[in-house]
């Protein structure tokens, strides 16, 4: 199963793309995990990526395009793959059309004053990449409660790029659904929602899409 989320900032696509990973034991491929860790190790890409990224602007599509290609060339990804913050627009979506071909499209849909309070409260371990906030606590204020790595916030989740995150979102993310519905392969979902209500949501269509092949 080729598997794409698309949502806005704040819809859970990080918490879900990591479940329906681990649950297909398929890679999960999050551009922005990818260049989080670049910007940490201070390579070119990183650095280069950075730079948007703190601003809440998109990477140039030249870069995350051939970051992409690459990826879901590699031998982990014959069996299907969990895309997670790419394609970003009509040109990223035609560019991964020249690559593979997706199953199945989730959108995950949230208001932008949820989003908003959601992605406030979020912070993220440094070392496994673990997700909190809103409704997911940790025990201990601060630590992972999975490696006790340290949490801290995102730069993008600062108020002035948040805003500018969303309406990058609303302008050109958007319209991807559209483009997807064309293809038949969207399946809408209601992102306010407990995550696991949201995760189980999401098995039932791909087990009953993989039935349907099977017969
Ligand atoms: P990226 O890392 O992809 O961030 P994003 O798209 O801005 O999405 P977020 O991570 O903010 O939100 P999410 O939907 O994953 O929510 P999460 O699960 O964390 O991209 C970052 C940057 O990289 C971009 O701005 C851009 O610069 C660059 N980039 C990446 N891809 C690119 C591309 N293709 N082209 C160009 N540039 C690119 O959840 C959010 C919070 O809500 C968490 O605290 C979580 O605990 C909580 N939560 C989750 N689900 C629920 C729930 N159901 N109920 C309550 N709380 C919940």
């Amino acid at each position: 199963m080729r598997i794409l989320l698309i949502g806005p900032q704040g819809s859970g696509k990080g918490t879900q793309a990591k479940l329906v990973a681990e649950r297909h034991k398929i890679p999960n491929i999050s551009t922005g995990d990818i260049f989080r860790d670049a910007s940490a190790l201070r390579t070119d890409l990183g650095m280069k990526a950075e730079a948007y990224m703190k601003k809440g602007h998109l990477v140039p599509d030249e870069i995350v395009t051939s970051l992409v290609k690459e990826r879901v060339r590699q031998k982990d990804c014959r069996d299907g793959f969990v895309l997670d913050g790419f394609p970003r627009n009509i040109s990223q979506a035609k560019a991964l059309d020249k690559i593979t071909n997706l199953d199945k499209v989730f959108v995950l849909k949230l208001s932008d004053d949820l989003a908003i309070k959601r992605l406030s409260q979020r912070r993220q371990c440094k070392k496994c990449k673990s997700v909190y906030g809103g409704i997911i606590a940790t025990r201990k204020k601060g630590i992972c409660d999975k490696c006790h790595g340290k949490l801290y916030q995102r730069e993008d989740d600062k108020p002035a790029a948040i805003r500018k995150r969303l309406s990058i979102y609303h302008k050109e993310t958007e319209p991807l659904v559209d483009y997807y519905k064309k293809k038949g392969i969207v399946h809408l979902i209601n992102a306010n929602q407990p995550v696991e209500k949201i995760a189980a949501e999401i098995s039932r269509h791909l087990y009953h899409e993989a039935d349907m092949l099977e017969l």
